[in-house]
């Protein structure tokens, strides 16, 4: 009996509710538990991940493709003719196993009149390939795998290397572990892979990050469940060495959730005093989770860091992490649903958010403090245009530089360029209150 559902039929219902405008992250936590079969949820994940990897030519693909668009009810339907295209252009799955599988799949997502259609697309595609991909490909947009406006900001910002910036944000994204360097060394748990036949390198540029050679299910980690490590990119682990906080210290961490630089905080400092802010009380207890395993607590506060108002607000912190929202252009190797779901529109509200929330959360910074401005963000206005247009209004902040092996120095603060060793895109601005 036909399974109701596999893997094809759940990546396509994951891939609507992108298409309708869901995080792929959140929709696939939501949908793939669907599948029984890890080995079914692993091919789901891949079809969905690479498919908005994809998702600009096989987009412009289906637009030659078909006589009409789809509906937007029958969005299920568009996701399964990307689904059937991805497979045949970037898997090795057979050819007809890809058509006849994609096909059958509208059959178990209850649309059976749509078995022709997808049958039909993607035949009509295998005859025509060669000329289709020729003429989709002459959009730059579509060659490069990226929105237009995005492109364009890459090719601005780095004229020499954009086309390697591109490449490594359509790349798949390492995995890379941080290591609790209260429970043992780097090397001591570089051992233990080794002891376990996993590969991994150290990532050079931070003090406690190891890259896998290959990913892999966490469950597979030596003493995760333990808090030995953490999955975190190697990019992100910079935040908590250049807050640099001590043991006792108040720190804030304003924007927590999910609570990865949270932990590593924690991790860096002994007895550490920490709150950790978010404005998403759903996504503040994935924050408790992680510190759960981690075996720490700290003083978890639903806020908004643009209006400080509860006893978070009423005292004055030593140090404080404020890693903003931000367009995540920096990270769309690991999440690339974010070239589809965000919008050039989107920037400015992002810049204006970040920039109440910078000047709200600065007043509650002692005199001498330290506050490291961060996002995972490649446009300067939401990074060194951000914090230039802070220091000329604010003055009791000045920068203190970042003298560092990795990345680039910007006007003020530092980039790191996606894939630039290993890590994802993130920018980093350490600022110190000047003391009375
Ligand atoms: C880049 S994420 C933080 C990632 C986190 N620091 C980590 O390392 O796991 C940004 C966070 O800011 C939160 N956020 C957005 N607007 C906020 C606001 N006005 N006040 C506090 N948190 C906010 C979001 O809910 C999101 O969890």
């Amino acid at each position: 009996m036909a399974k109701k559902h596999d893997s094809r039929a759940v990546a396509a219902r994951i891939l609507k509710e992108v298409l309708g405008g869901h995080s792929l992250s959140e929709a696939s936590a939501r949908l793939l538990p669907q599948l029984e079969d890890p080995k079914d949820r692993g091919l789901a994940q891949e079809l969905c991940y690479g498919v908005m990897r994809w998702h600009p030519q096989l987009e412009a693909l289906t637009r030659q493709l078909l006589k009409k668009p789809l509906k937007p009810k029958d969005l299920d339907i568009q996701a399964l003719l990307f689904i059937g295209l991805y497979q045949l252009l970037y898997l090795r799955v057979a050819d007809h196993a890809a058509v006849h599988e994609s096909a059958g799949a509208a059959e178990r997502l209850g649309k059976r009149w749509a078995v022709g259609l997808v049958n039909g697309v993607l035949r009509a595609f295998q005859r025509q390939q060669e000329a289709l991909l020729a003429k989709v490909d002459a959009d730059p947009a579509v060659r490069y795998r990226m929105p237009a406006w995005l492109l364009q900001r890459i090719q601005q910002h780095w004229p020499q290397n954009w086309q390697e910036t591109v490449e490594a944000l359509n790349s798949r994204p390492p995995m890379s572990l941080r290591v609790n360097q209260q429970l043992g060394s780097r090397d001591d748990y570089l051992q233990k892979l080794a002891e376990n036949g996993i590969g991994a390198q150290i990532i050079e540029a931070t003090r406690s990050g190891i890259v896998l050679d290959q990913p892999l299910d966490v469950g597979s980690l030596p003493g995760f469940d333990d808090g030995l490590v953490s999955v975190q990119d190697g990019g992100a682990q910079l935040a908590a060495e250049l807050l640099d906080p001590k043991p006792g210290e108040l720190v804030l961490d304003a924007c927590a959730a999910p609570g990865g630089k949270s932990g590593h905080l924690l991790e860096l400092a002994q007895g550490l005093q920490l709150t950790a802010l978010d404005v998403d009380g759903r996504r503040l207890l994935r924050v408790q989770e992680n510190l759960e395993r981690l075996g720490f607590s700290a003083t978890l506060d639903e806020g908004d860091a643009a209006a400080p108002s509860g006893d978070w607000s009423a005292q004055a912190y030593d140090r404080i992490l404020l890693d903003v929202p931000c367009s995540s252009t920096g990270v769309i190797r690991r999440h690339p649903d974010i070239k589809f779901l965000r919008r050039e529109e989107d920037i400015a509200p992002l810049v204006e958010l970040q920039r109440s929330i910078l000047t709200a959360i600065w007043p509650l910074l002692k005199p001498g403090g330290r506050l490291l401005y961060a996002t995972c963000s490649i446009l300067p206005e939401e990074n060194e245009q951000q914090v230039a247009a802070f220091l000329a209004a604010e003055e009791s902040a000045r920068e203190c530089g970042i003298d560092a092996p990795w990345g680039e120095a910007c006007a003020l603060g530092r980039q790191i360029r996606p894939g630039d060793a290993s890590m994802d895109g993130f920018y980093y601005a350490c600022l110190e209150k000047r003391a009375k």
